[in-house]
């Protein structure tokens, strides 16, 4: 038993659900022992030698002694590599309707495999892929330069007993010297990935995390790598159990004697597959959204500020804390009710008592413009005469180990049963349930608890692995289930909304998910430790999410646990303020997060932050149209438009917030300025109007009151105006140049397209002029700034 486990047995020791809890534990470890398939004998396997190559639509397959790998582009550029026979389907990640989960795409048949001088090559118009005799498969840039090299990967057969899911397997590459690795799901370490190892296992870390904790719980192999040579993404298709091992390249001062940069993928199974897809930043993400699916589109509401608590406890409670924000004129638009408003905690239900009459209370509520979310967890608290129990067990909906009977876990309602929702069925039904979610003047949900967790006072918080799951119709167990078990529970409840209220785009976010998560909705950061550390955190959660592919996500601002500091609070409500999901909330035994909790000048400086909120919401709804449209992140790295420089590439405490503004919060106790780096191009503090030359670092104000926040010259972008009307805040072009700026107005909650309208600024006499594109008066307000007077 290690630390952490030690640490979680006597928290549980003493309570019910500590003792249910821990011969749950046992019962899991007995399962696998029993179930799992036995790691006989293996043998070590490469590919060999090659001996033929057969071209095929979009690539070819290369034969070798003891594999055959399978090369193939499809339109749109992304590059697929399957070893031993590992087809593109089926695959939990990619979007589109196939046989079992997602499709993929068709081949770019102008890409055709053809031998090379030292083996083979496909040419395709965004990336080379060059195949050595040996299986090593080079990627390279139109102009030749090298991506990634993936070396001879390395299987693990097993020689006796046949193991389930196939054999082990490694895969060992390397990428240029100066090469940064960001991604592989929500990593507290990031947005940079630090050389190191990281699981590949969505986890629960059990009561908060920090930094430090590795995995959390969205884990996906899926890794953003920026070099001077280029950027590409590379998607190691596989669910299972595994590690990514990254080592920093060095460079050898111009002797020509880099070290590279390597990378290693180790898996416990599964097939041996990947994708690859390169071009800037921007065309990474929309490729590889337009693989894996767009992400779905936030209602407007849900751009708003968002307040939770667990433990609110009762209705009163509710109201008084919207009468709260109402009473201080603080702008509010929705309010989270968390497993207390359960009756026991049991998911699909009301405690009648403290929440006697909840669709009154969400109409009341909705008068006052303000939405109510609720908390839905996956484990169903095992009762006879509990709905969800009776008609789950009559429709064969939850998980089962080997023999056949339901695997019981403990979750907060007690001894509970989980449902299978790689099981079509079982996500037709559990769809449904959201009827009663509905009934009760619910708007969106929250998905919880669904990496998914089984409390357990050692090993491991989850199912045991050798329970049993559907795979959709390909049948398998937990080893592989696992990690697609919060994604395929969006899916579930994402599906069940749209066929509820299909006039309305569903709001759900995620504490688990996968490659693939934002098709259905966004996340949120889960229980970060309250401190400075789980602010910074917070906002790597975010970056490193967005590269990945799911762009609306926020981290509880203030923290999960505990009570922050005034400043700390402020701090992070600055930060939370830019992010696309602006929520406060805090774990049962914190302390409270309504902004007059911490004295009269953190209410200030959180009303400020609250204000700022509201003008920028018709710019967070261009942008999550444009995120909608092409996969680019409302929050971006600032290397963003500038991959190639390398000082940008390490920055974690400033990020673009589209195109026009560059946020700098302040991450650090007691800080008063800011140190910013900026990327290429001319900047303006947005107070000051001051305007900053770009690549060079400028040390800024940052008083308690206000985080710096710049604007590029030329943007133009959509804001509240004092009536609420958009006006267009237009930033000066430099001389002599021009500006551009795109609005997305659109249908608030459904499915409407939305109007798009785009504008040009320039320089005439001395003035900047602001017109649509193609012409003609812009429409709106126009507040030209950065114009000395
Ligand atoms: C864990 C979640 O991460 C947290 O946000 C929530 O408050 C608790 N579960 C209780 O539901």
């Amino acid at each position: 038993m290690n630390a952490r486990d030690l640490l979680r047995s006597v928290r549980m020791a003493g309570s019910a659900n500590g003792r249910r809890a821990a011969r749950s534990a046992w019962r899991r470890q007995r399962a696998d022992a029993r179930d799992l398939p036995r790691r006989g004998p293996e043998r070590a396997r490469v590919p060999g030698a090659a001996v033929e190559a057969e071209p095929l639509p979009g690539g070819g397959v290369v034969r070798f002694t003891r594999s055959v790998l399978r090369v193939r582009v499809a339109v749109g550029g992304a590059v697929f590599c399957g070893w031993d026979g590992a087809a593109p389907e089926p695959s939990y990640a990619l979007a589109g309707e196939g046989p079992a989960g997602g499709a993929c795409p068709a081949a770019d048949t102008r890409a055709v495999l053809e031998p090379d001088k030292d083996g083979w090559r496909v040419v395709s118009e965004r990336v080379t892929v060059l195949i050595s005799r040996h299986g090593a498969v080079e990627i390279r840039t139109p102009g030749g330069l090298l991506l990634r090299r993936e070396l001879p990967p390395r299987w693990w057969d097993a020689t006796g007993q046949q193991e389930g899911g196939g054999a082990r397997w490694v895969q060992r590459s390397e990428t240029p010297a100066d090469a940064r690795v960001y991604g592989l799901g929500g990593r507290a370490a990031g947005p940079r990935l630090p050389a190191g190892g990281y699981r590949l296992w969505n986890t629960d870390p059990g009561g908060s995390f920090a930094p430090g904790d590795d995995p959390l719980y969205i884990t996906m192999p899926l890794q953003l790598v920026v070099a001077d040579a280029g950027c590409h993404l590379i998607f190691h298709d596989n669910t299972w159990d595994g590690r990514v091992t990254l080592r920093d390249g060095e460079e050898g001062a111009g002797s020509g004697h880099d070290r590279p940069g390597g990378c290693e993928v180790r898996m416990d199974g599964g097939p041996l597959r990947y994708w690859v897809i390169a071009g800037t930043p921007a065309r990474v993400l929309a490729g590889w959204t337009a693989l894996t699916g767009r992400p779905a589109l936030p209602p407007r509401w849900a751009l708003g500020h968002h307040h939770s608590r667990w433990g609110f406890g009762s209705e009163q409670e509710v109201r008084r804390v919207a009468a709260g924000y109402r009473e201080r004129g603080l702008p509010l638009s929705v309010l989270h009710l968390d497993i207390d408003h359960f009756d026991g905690h049991r998911v699909f239900t009301v405690d009648r008592r403290n929440f006697p009459d909840l669709p009154g209370l969400a109409a009341e509520l909705a008068g006052q413009g303000v939405r109510l979310v609720s908390i839905v967890d996956p484990a169903v608290k095992v009762e006879r005469g509990l709905a969800a129990y009776d008609e789950g067990s009559a429709a064969d909906a939850f998980v089962r180990d080997a023999r056949g009977e339901p695997v019981r876990g403990v979750v907060w309602p007690g001894e509970a049963v989980f449902p299978d929702f790689t099981d079509p069925r079982t996500r037709a039904w559990w769809g449904g349930l959201y009827a009663e979610r509905l009934a009760q003047g619910f708007a969106g949900v929250w998905h919880d608890m669904n990496e998914p967790v089984s409390f357990a006072p050692f090993g491991d918080p989850t199912l045991p692995r050798s329970a049993r799951h559907v795979l959709d119709g390909r049948g398998g167990d937990h080893r592989e289930a696992h990690n697609v078990y919060g994604l395929t529970m969006a899916r579930a409840g994402y599906e069940g909304l749209r066929r509820l209220r299909p006039e309305q785009r569903p709001f759900l976010f995620s504490r688990s998910g996968w490659a693939g998560m934002q098709r259905y909705g966004g996340s949120w950061s889960g229980d970060v430790a309250t401190g400075w550390e789980g602010l910074r955190a917070s906002l790597a959660l975010v970056l490193g999410l967005g590269l990945c592919g799911v762009p609306y996500s926020g981290p509880d601002v203030g923290g999960f646990t505990g009570t922050p500091s005034p400043e700390l609070y402020v701090r992070w409500f600055q930060l939370g303020a830019y992010l696309p999901f602006f929520r406060t909330h805090s774990a049962i035994d914190g302390g409270r997060r309504e902004p007059w909790e911490f004295g009269a000048a953190a209410l200030e400086h959180a009303r400020a932050a609250l204000v700022e909120r509201v003008r920028l919401l018709p710019y967070l709804e261009t942008l999550s149209h444009i995120a909608r449209g092409t996969g680019a992140p409302y929050v971006r790295p600032l290397w963003w438009k500038s991959p190639g420089d390398r000082a940008l590439r390490e920055c974690a405490d400033a990020f673009l917030l589209g195109d026009a503004l560059l946020v700098a919060p302040v991450l650090e106790p007691g800080s008063v300025t800011r140190a910013v780096r900026l990327p290429r191009g001319r900047w303006y503090d947005t107070l000051t109007e001051t305007e900053y030359r770009g690549r060079g670092q400028v040390l800024l104000d940052a008083p308690l009151d206000r985080i710096p926040v710049l604007a590029k010259a030329g943007s133009i972008l959509p804001v509240a105006g004092a009536d609420g009307a958009i006006e267009l805040e237009v930033w000066a072009p430099r001389q002599g140049r021009t500006g551009s700026g795109v609005v997305f107005a659109g249908d608030p909650e459904g499915w409407g397209a939305p109007r798009v309208e785009r504008f040009v600024s320039r320089w005439v006499d001395g003035k900047v002029v602001v017109e649509r594109d193609g012409g003609g008066e812009p429409g709106y307000r126009v507040r030209v700034r950065g114009v000395a007077p």
